[in-house]
């Protein structure tokens, strides 16, 4: 069976969706569909399918689909997805979404209210933890090879100079790390405490440092910037993660180049690069995309998909309570 997917938003990242799908033997794109004609043609033409101006004349258009990616952007990078997604949704399409899932609550919440009143598939392309490295990492938690996990910590960096808004690195970058923390926690935020910086010459918000406590007594520290992305093209590296337990640690670089494993009772670490043949972020997007083809071509139950919606509004409101955290000067319980 082939997983037929339309496309709504082609610009870089829904092209990279696109190619994704392309690559994937078990799924095939009909539709692309963007509200800028000529990214809408220029989609049609380089994944030979048809090219839609609005999602309204593709669900008009009588063409079979399956499923559909919304790779908008939009305020905050989020402000985009809301119109899209609530379409498809009402329309009984199992949806793909990008991060952050919104940059509002309310417009998060509601998304995520429809999917499950239609009882449908709603994933977010929360990349970072499908990959070979940091499956092989989970896999060491849960069969017990950490001990118990005490605490989380991730640096999560990347340049980008966009002055938007107040909290435009906070909402739209740091859906990854949460999420990526929230999967080695095992557990939800309790509490969260942050402070911000304003980096050289900027009016936003553009580096973090959260404490976080969650539930299961886990504590966690992220380290954030859009001011980072060191060396001449981002040659050293983009996020760190180490999980430190009772009876060992592992560190996780670059979300795949990296994974090491040290013991704490004897020396015989583990270290793997590039496991599993992934060797770049850029490769990250293939293996979360193969995971939502294979979710829905098994036709898993709509609250059992990996990296849901209803699992990027967790970490959304984790990064609205650091917000009133800052603000308020307070600790502040989720
Ligand atoms: N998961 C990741 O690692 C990752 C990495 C980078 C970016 N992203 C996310 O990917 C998303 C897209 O990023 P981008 O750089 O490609 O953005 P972009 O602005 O270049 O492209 C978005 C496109 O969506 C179109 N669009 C907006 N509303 C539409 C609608 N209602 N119907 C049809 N088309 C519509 C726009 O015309 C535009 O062409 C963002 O949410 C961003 O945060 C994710």
């Amino acid at each position: 069976m082939t997983l037929r997917v339309a496309i709504i938003g082609m610009g870089a990242i829904g092209a990279n969706h696109a190619r994704c799908y392309t690559q994937n033997p078990d799924a095939q794109v009909v539709a692309v569909c963007d509200i800028l004609q000529e990214r809408s043609d220029k989609g049609a033409e380089a994944f030979a399918c048809q090219g839609f101006y609005s999602v309204e004349s593709l669900l008009n258009s009588g063409i079979e689909f399956d499923a559909a990616s919304v790779t908008t952007a939009g305020e905050e990078n989020g402000g985009d997805h809301y119109a899209p997604t609530m379409q498809l949704l009402r329309a009984g399409y199992p949806v793909l979404g990008e991060k952050p899932i919104s940059n509002n609550i309310a417009e998060a919440d509601a998304m995520v209210a429809l999917a499950r009143e239609k009882n449908l598939r709603y994933g977010i392309n929360l990349n970072h933890r499908f990959t070979p490295a940091a499956v092989l990492a989970k896999e060491w938690i849960l069969r017990g090879r950490l001990g118990d996990i005490n605490m989380i910590d991730m640096t999560m960096w990347i340049n980008n100079p966009n002055e938007t808004s107040p909290h435009f690195h906070a909402r739209a970058l740091h859906p990854h790390s949460l999420d990526v923390m929230r999967f080695f926690a095992g557990s939800e935020v309790k509490q969260v405490q942050a402070f911000f910086k304003q980096g050289k010459g900027r009016a936003t918000w553009s580096n973090m440092q959260l404490n976080l406590l969650y539930e299961n007594g886990v504590i966690g520290h992220l380290r954030g910037s859009y001011d980072g992305n060191f060396g001449a093209a981002g040659t050293y590296g983009l996020e760190t993660l180490e999980t430190v337990g009772s009876d060992g640690r592992f560190v996780l670089r670059d979300a795949c180049e990296e994974l090491t494993f040290y013991p704490r009772f004897d020396d015989k670490l583990e270290r793997h690069e590039n496991y599993g043949g992934m060797s770049h972020f850029s490769q990250t997007f293939q293996s979360r995309i193969s995971h939502w083809v294979d979710q829905n071509l098994a036709r898993v139950a709509p609250d059992k998909i990996d990296a849901s919606g209803e699992d990027a509004l967790r970490v959304q409101r984790v990064i609205e309570a650091a917000i009133e955290s800052w603000d308020k000067g307070k600790v502040v319980a989720l």
